[in-house]
């Protein structure tokens, strides 16, 4: 039997307004197009997630690549993951400064590495080391996060020692969370996930978030899914949900049924807010969220749809 390709992504779980709705279906159609160009020729699942979360890193709108969140010291700090579900091989880098598409350097040391993680400057030296150009940090700012930054700061000033600033938890729902993912499976069967971010906002230099940790933010395994999370990390991390969802699609309920009980158990287990996008070998999907909105795309043959919202069904 031919195995029907199929591509999901995401762009973000939280409040999003209107006046940026647009600019998020924007984008994670582009993602989904990108990727599908991948999956339509016969590529594979790994690098179709790849292709989207490329787009979705070099999208402003995001929080990942350039345009992202500003941790404490005005920089940007990226964190990105992905596995392949045929091989349960894994690449991750976490707070690297110089890197355009973090997504790529995960890739390299996925395919190129025996290892699966690379942090800080090793990272960075690794993906140079393997054809990666390097950026300045400056180039991955933007006028707009540098705004953002300094608002959040004015508003929840510290004691001046240097201890973390964070919003009241209430009120972290209404912050964006723009961590972007994608999950896919390919004409052979196989499946795979990547997940790429830039952190929270004034987050703390060397805070690391769920985003690149393997089974938090991002997991693949042909035999349960392929999972990929957004929202406010520190949850997400505590609870493994990727992996939590992908054991739960093993034992045979469906991926959309799962998604939502993903999201049940962040609230009611740590009061966490977020969404996810999960993907079995069969081509069985779910994508929940239990923020206001989440940006979305699936594509399949023929057919792309996209979305802000996502009713259970
Ligand atoms: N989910 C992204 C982060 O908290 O870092």
């Amino acid at each position: 039997m031919p195995i029907n390709p199929v591509l999901v992504v995401h762009g973000g779980a939280w409040d999003i307004p209107d006046d940026m709705v647009e600019a998020h279906l924007k984008g994670v159609r582009n993602a989904a197009t990108s990727g599908w160009r991948v999956l339509g020729r016969g590529g594979s699942a790994l690098d179709a997630v790849e292709e989207a979360v490329v787009v979705l890193e070099d999208d402003e709108t995001f929080d990942a690549g350039r345009g992202s969140f500003l941790n404490r010291d005005g920089k940007v700090q990226l964190d990105a993951f992905i596995m392949d579900g045929a091989t349960l091989r894994g690449g991750g880098v976490g707070c690297v400064e110089r890197l355009r598409n973090p997504v790529r350097a995960a890739r390299k040391i996925l395919s190129d590495s025996p290892h699966v993680y690379f942090v800080a400057e090793g990272a960075e030296r690794f993906a140079e080391a393997h054809g990666i150009t390097l950026c300045r940090n400056e180039d991955l700012v933007t006028p707009k996060e540098i705004e953002r930054l300094k608002a959040y700061q004015a508003q929840y000033a510290g004691d001046g020692n240097g201890k973390d600033l964070f919003a009241p938890s209430g009120s972290r729902e209404m912050l964006s969370h723009d961590t972007v993912g994608a999950v896919a499976l390919d004409s052979q069967g196989n499946i795979a996930a990547s997940t790429s971010t830039g952190g929270t906002l004034n987050k703390a230099p060397g805070r690391l978030g769920d985003s690149s940790l393997i089974g938090c933010g991002c997991y693949a395994d042909n035999l349960s899914a392929a999972a990929s999370t957004t929202g406010w990390g520190e949850p997400i991390m505590k609870l493994v949900l990727a992996k939590w969802a992908a054991d739960r699609v093993q034992s045979g309920s469906l991926p959309e049924w799962i998604a939502q009980e993903a999201m049940n158990y962040l609230k009611q287990r740590l009061d966490g807010n977020g969404g996810i996008i999960l993907l079995d070998a069969k081509g069985r999907f779910g994508i929940a969220h239990n923020t206001p909105r989440m940006a979305w795309a699936i594509q399949t043959s023929g057919k792309q749809e996209a979305g802000i919202q996502r009713d259970v069904k």
